[in-house]
């Protein structure tokens, strides 16, 4: 055989040889043990702190706003759609009540954008009352009705 030929043949199995030296360091232990994916995933993603309490844990506290976001086109919202993150304050009412963030931090669902189904309700945000509240108008958990504070009604609101 030419010499060419044996030292391509070594070459190939040394090659061969540090690709399975290689994967048994650098894959890790848990990988395969139920799939194409690292096993102890699932152990570090579960062990990550409850953030979301859900809207029944809302509900059992906060009874009248549960009914009135029920009845309204809201319905199908999560009370922390909205309201962000609340498992430390179900757990504890003394903890701080989860409040959404900025005024106008509806546009994020509503504001007019192509993409959106087009009976979606939608707004341009820079013609639909760019300098007030959105609450001023829109009770939140009924979106329809003016609020119900009269301390927070804007003059024109949506409805009495
Ligand atoms: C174990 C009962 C309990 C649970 C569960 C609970 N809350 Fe509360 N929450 C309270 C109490 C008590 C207060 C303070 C008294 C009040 O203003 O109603 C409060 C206050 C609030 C406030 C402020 C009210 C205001 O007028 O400033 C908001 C907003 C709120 N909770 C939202 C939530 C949301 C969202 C959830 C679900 C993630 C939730 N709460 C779960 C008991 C609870
Ligand atoms: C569409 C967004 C949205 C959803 C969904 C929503 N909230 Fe609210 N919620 C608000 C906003 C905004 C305020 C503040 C209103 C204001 O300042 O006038 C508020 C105020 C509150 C308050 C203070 C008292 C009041 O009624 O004004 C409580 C308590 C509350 N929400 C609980 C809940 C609970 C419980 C749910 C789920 C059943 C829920 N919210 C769902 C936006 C929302
Ligand atoms: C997480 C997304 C989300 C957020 C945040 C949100 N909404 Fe909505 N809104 C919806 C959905 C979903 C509907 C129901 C749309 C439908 O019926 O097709 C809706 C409906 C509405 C409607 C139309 C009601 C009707 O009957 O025509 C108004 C007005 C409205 N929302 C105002 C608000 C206001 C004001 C806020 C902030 C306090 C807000 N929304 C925050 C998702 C959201
Ligand atoms: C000064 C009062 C006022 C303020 C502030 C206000 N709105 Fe409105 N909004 C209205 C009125 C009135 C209507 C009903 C208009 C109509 O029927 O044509 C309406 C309608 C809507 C609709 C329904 C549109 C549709 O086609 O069904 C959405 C969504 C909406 N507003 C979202 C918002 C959001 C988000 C904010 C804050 C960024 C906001 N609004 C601030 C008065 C207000």
């Amino acid at each position: 055989m030419p010499p060419q030929i044996t030292r391509l043949v070594y070459l190939t199995l040394a090659i061969v040889a540090v690709y399975f030296l290689a994967r048994g360091f650098l894959v890790p232990a848990s990988f395969g043990q139920y799939g194409w994916y690292r096993g102890n995933a699932l152990k570090e993603i579960a062990a990550l702190p409850i953030r979301y309490a859900g809207r029944a844990a809302c509900a059992e506290c906060h009874e009248e706003a549960a009914e009135r976001l029920a009845k309204g086109s809201h319905q199908g919202l999560s009370c922390e759609a909205c309201h962000g993150p609340g498992a430390a304050h179900a757990e504890d009412p003394a903890e701080a009540a989860p409040k959404p963030e900025n005024s106008r931090f509806c546009l994020r669902c509503h504001e007019f954008n192509l993409s959106r189904p087009a009976k979606f309700p939608q707004v341009e945000a820079d013609d639909h009352f760019p300098d007030q509240k959105c609450a001023e108008c829109h009770a939140p958990h009924s979106p329809m009705q003016a609020p119900e504070d009269a301390s927070k009604r804007n003059a024109k609101p949506v409805k009495k």
